[in-house]
């Protein structure tokens, strides 16, 4: 408890609740889980923040067709600040926006740290009931940043089904759980847990192992939050930018639902 208070964890007055995306391993779905997460808590009412912390590789610009652009900046009481993109009723920012993602990664990361503060502290959030903060892979410098500064109310670990995807995901569930700094673990998401194709809506291929989420949410002791199938459709939308069309499966939309009561409730 000592520690704890050498950190000044910060959440801008008019956003009610952080909830943070992570992953140990690369690629496994983390940012299309934190915007499907977003589009889903929108469609259902909440008003909702997203918050691309990825230095590594910025991922808004691309699935919300945001590439090249930068966001408005204001002054108000002498102090200037961002204006968020808004898209689907989601008010967005990405450290993609500041970033030159040319410059090596080895220099990003210190500036990538300021960085999301002032991205959290500078951005018109407005209201919010829900900001979602898409963070890059690993265990790195934003990693550190959040859990020393921002008071994030929960963090949400997305694994694929695989024994090596678990262990990255493991050594990131036990940075998050430190009895000094850590937050809230909601639980895991099981991302690519199976393939159903469409002639054939009664059976799931296991593509990629099976029951890793499980196994992993037990040896946690945290729930599984929902289990996101293998579905053309979402990496078509994600990757031409066409969020609106992420969950128009219902499998997908069906998995994003349950994610989102699990994460209400
Ligand atoms: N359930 C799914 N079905 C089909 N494709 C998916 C699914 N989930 C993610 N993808 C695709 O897999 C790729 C990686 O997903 P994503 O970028 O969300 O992962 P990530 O963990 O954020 O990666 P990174 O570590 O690079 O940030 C993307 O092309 C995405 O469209
Ligand atoms: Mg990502």
């Amino acid at each position: 408890m000592e520690n704890q208070e050498q950190f000044l964890k910060n959440k801008p007055s008019g956003i009610k609740k952080i909830v943070v995306v992570a992953s140990g391993k690369g690629g496994v779905g983390k940012s299309t889980v934190a915007a499907g997460l977003a589009m889903s808590l929108a469609s259902e009412g909440h008003s909702v923040g997203l918050l691309d912390a990825d230095i590594y590789g910025p991922s808004i610009p691309l699935l919300f067709n945001l590439k090249g652009k930068r966001p408005f900046v204001v002054d108000k009481e002498g102090k200037s600040y961002l204006v968020p993109f808004i898209n689907f009723g989601i008010k967005l920012m990405s450290i993609g926006f500041l970033l030159d993602t040319k410059e090596p990664v080895i220099w990003r990361g210190p500036k990538a740290s300021s960085g999301l503060s002032q991205l959290l502290n500078d951005t018109l959030w407005g209201d919010l009931d829900y900001l979602i903060i898409d963070t890059p892979p690993g265990t790195g410098d934003i990693h550190i940043t959040i859990l020393q500064n921002i008071a994030a109310d929960g963090v949400i670990f997305v694994t694929t089904p695989q024994e090596m995807a678990m262990d990255d995901v493991e050594k990131a569930i036990a940075m998050y759980k430190n009895p000094q700094i850590g937050i809230p673990v909601m639980g895991v998401v099981e991302n690519m847990s199976w393939f159903t194709p469409s002639q054939h809506p009664d059976e799931k291929y296991f593509l990629f192992g099976k029951g890793g989420g499980e196994k992993l949410a037990s040896e946690f002791d945290i729930p599984l939050l929902t289990q996101i199938p293998v579905n053309e459709k979402v990496g078509e939308s994600c990757d031409s930018g066409r969020m609106g069309e992420l969950t128009s499966s219902q499998p997908i939309y069906d998995a994003f639902m349950k994610l989102v009561e699990n994460i209400v409730t």
